[in-house]
């Protein structure tokens, strides 16, 4: 579904990127992991065209990928969530979730006026679906609190709710378990089950939080100093000794 090819990106004389190439299959759930600073939400901005690569491919479903805008590579199917969401603070979690919806309305109906009774039929349903997705990751109580005032967790869990109501074929996400209270990561780890299971999305993830990774990944790159270091299942990278010594030896890693 999503292959990166030998992609480099430089800023200044700081090598960000060298040489990265992966690949994620239909269906699979692959996690991106490394130190600080190695390079990961650089590679998921040149993946969703939020920066340019200097060298390298980025395929989609086949056809290239590195040369399109966010937008058009978000109706191609492949979205992502920021490591720090700061989007729609001043709507509701709900309306954070219908605002999902209404975008493939938008790129679904290219005239939503003349198709006026089927556009206010799929809104009625995308208001029973948010209204499901908030049950399902425990935010029913909160539906109608601006997301400016929830917490920074409940925040990640309607980043969460965004994708389930786009339902993306692929979808990239920074740290969804980060600054999330540990009561609520195991909900953060289901959700991304069910995406994978019931909606059948394919998701890349970066992520520091390893029993998410371990419970999670079917595959997991390593970046250090904008380099693949080692590649495979999350039990046969944590035996890497290039890993432990350059990041699961660190702090930043975590196993709670
Ligand atoms: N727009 C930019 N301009 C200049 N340098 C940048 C830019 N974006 C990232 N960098 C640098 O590129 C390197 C890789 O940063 P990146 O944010 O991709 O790391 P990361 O792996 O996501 O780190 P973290 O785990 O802290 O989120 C860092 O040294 C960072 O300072
Ligand atoms: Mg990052």
């Amino acid at each position: 579904m999503l292959e990166v090819d030998s992609v480099s990106k430089s800023f200044a004389a700081l090598r960000a990127l060298q040489e990265v190439s992966l690949r994620v299959g239909g269906g699979e759930i692959v996690g991106l992991i490394g130190p600080n600073g190695s390079g990961k939400s650089t590679l998921f901005d040149i993946i969703t065209g939020f920066q340019r690569r200097d060298e390298g491919k980025v395929l989609f479903q086949g056809a290239p990928i590195h040369a399109s805008s966010p937008d058009a590579i978000a109706r191609l199917g492949l979205i992502r969530t920021f490591q720090h969401s700061e989007g729609g603070q001043r709507m509701t979690a709900l309306d954070n979730l219908m605002a999902a919806a209404r975008n493939q309305i938008e790129a679904n109906l290219p005239s939503a006026l003349l198709l006026l009774p089927r556009v206010l039929r799929l809104e009625r349903a995308n208001v029973a679906r948010a209204k499901e997705i908030l049950s399902l990751l425990g935010l029913s109580a909160i539906g109608n609190e601006h997301v400016g005032n929830i917490s920074g967790g409940q925040r990640k869990l309607v980043d969460l709710g965004r994708i389930l109501m786009a339902k993306p074929q692929l979808c990239l996400l920074d740290e969804p378990t980060a600054g999330v209270n540990p009561s609520l990561i195991n909900v953060v780890i289901d959700t991304l089950i069910v995406m994978r299971r019931d909606e059948g999305i394919t998701l890349l993830i970066v992520e520091h939080n390893m029993r998410a990774v371990s419970e999670l990944c079917d595959k997991v790159y390593v970046l250090a100093a904008g380099r693949v270091i080692a590649e495979g299942t999350p039990a046969e990278i944590q035996n890497e000794e290039a890993v432990i010594s350059s990041y699961l030896g660190s702090r930043r890693a975590a196993y709670q």
